[in-house]
């Protein structure tokens, strides 16, 4: 397919997906708002209709808590078929929640990031203006992570459901959900599996923990500090932790921009850079582990978290470089082998949890692709980062715009016409002409 048939048919799938002001994932499978997606879709859209990415970001920030939680799932207009429906969560009438139905959990703030690059494509009065009305939400949803998440005076903020991690089904919750036994579940039916075949899908077990975890959130009513001392499931996530610092530096630029102080900012970037390190880098094996707050202890899974931390610059050049040839490079992990043609292993290859078609165990995801490939841009890994663009245009070119796809043959997994899937294939297009 040519690039132009490839632009047109991506323009396609976001105008499809297009519900107003906000862009459904996928149609069947995801019938709502989510968080990291929009973020995403909005960079998609700022390369063909700017003012509809605009509506994007204020769509999702309209939905924005009162105590500055921007939440992971939102219903603006209410219920469908869909899994846990608006009322399961019991997120209403609470004294900090916002005016649009939501869930009560969050994800990954990618919003800052993708806020700075629009603005950097277009450089006019028009984004200018943009930037200056949404800076102060995006400040609260980033002060937010800071203080309501921060389990231990670190500052790096901590996840009570794998859904916060946008990596919902990873092995890297296993140990921390393993110690977990549901009780009193409250009646529910899976829909995820009606979409999508099962084999691709979380596994009975874990399905019924992830409504556990979000029973015992709504029992504490979805506050931060009860959370924190009631939640079973606490993780500080290699991540979520880097996009915020990443988030936090372009916010940073941006505050720049508009003549806004910088302090706080300055102060948050500090404190994450002193201590990233020492609650994830694990320096035997080169790799970044996320942190278990109740096991007290990394949670020794290999996956691609482990690369986000190039995303945020908060790599040493040194440590990137042994992310780079100890494991994006080596054939056992990440890098192409002789039954797995396509990069990047959700999971590393040789891990017990890698499962090639299931559910974030071993599918390649097109935004971690690109999240990836941004890093590995940063620390003059052109070939790796040009590798998992030109592996990304291959996969949507031969299965579509699917939601993942399996590393082995390339074949098309989970949702259909997926929409980041769509943005981001804009992105490596546009990225590609200002490289060449
Ligand atoms: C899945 C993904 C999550 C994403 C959502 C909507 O739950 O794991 O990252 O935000 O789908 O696409």
């Amino acid at each position: 397919m040519n690039e132009h048939n490839l632009i047109s048919r991506a323009q396609q799938v976001l105008r499809l997906n297009d519900a107003g002001d906000f862009t459904k994932p996928s149609l069947g499978q995801y019938p709502h708002q989510w968080n990291w997606d929009s973020a995403l879709i909005a960079l998609g859209w700022a390369h063909f209709d700017l003012p509809r990415a605009f509506a994007e970001v204020r769509s999702l920030l309209a939905a924005q808590w009162r105590d500055g939680m921007v939440p992971h799932i939102i219903y603006p207009t209410g219920a469908s078929a869909y899994f846990p429906p608006p009322e399961f969560w019991q997120t209403d009438n609470l004294a900090h929640s916002g005016s649009i139905q939501s869930s009560g959990l969050t994800q990954p703030p990618l919003i800052a990031t993708m806020v700075r690059m629009i603005h950097a494509y277009t450089r006019s009065d028009e984004s200018r203006a943009f930037v200056r009305e949404v800076f102060p939400q995006i400040l609260g949803w980033h002060r937010w992570l800071h203080t309501a998440r921060d389990a231990d005076g670190t500052g790096l903020p901590c996840i009570f459901h794998p859904w916060e991690s946008g990596a919902d089904n990873s092995p890297r919750w296993s140990p921390a959900l393993d110690r977990i036994t549901p009780t009193d579940l409250p009646p529910f039916k899976r829909r995820d599996t009606q979409f999508v075949s099962p084999d691709e899908r979380p596994l009975a077990p874990d399905y019924e923990r992830f409504v556990h975890l979000i029973d015992l959130g709504r029992r504490a009513r979805w506050e931060p500090r009860t959370l924190l001392e009631q939640m079973p499931f606490v993780i500080q996530d290699v991540m979520l932790g880097a996009i915020l610092h990443r988030a936090d530096e372009d916010l940073r630029a941006l505050a720049l921009e508009l003549g806004e102080p910088t302090q706080e900012l300055d102060a948050w970037l500090a404190r994450t850079r002193e201590n990233f390190d020492a609650r994830f880098w694990d320096d035997a094996r080169g790799l970044y582990f996320d942190y278990d707050i109740r096991a007290h202890a990394p949670i020794r899974v290999n996956a691609c978290h482990t690369f986000a931390p190039m995303f945020a610059g908060l790599a040493s050049p040194a440590q990137a470089a042994r992310l780079v040839r100890e494991h994006f490079d080596n054939p056992d992990e990440y890098a192409p082998s002789d039954n797995s043609r396509f990069s990047l292993p959700s999971t590393a290859k040789h891990e017990p949890g890698y499962a090639p078609r299931r559910y974030w165990c071993g599918p390649v995801w097109i935004q971690i692709n690109w999240i990836i490939a941004q890093g590995l841009l940063r620390y003059g890994y052109g070939a790796q980062a040009e590798q998992l663009r030109r592996d990304s245009l291959a996969l949507v070119e031969q299965s579509g715009f699917r939601e993942y796809f399996d590393p082995r043959d390339g074949t098309g997994c989970g949702a259909v016409e997926f929409s980041w899937s769509a943005a981001l294939t804009l992105e490596f297009l546009n990225q590609g002409k200002s490289n060449g």
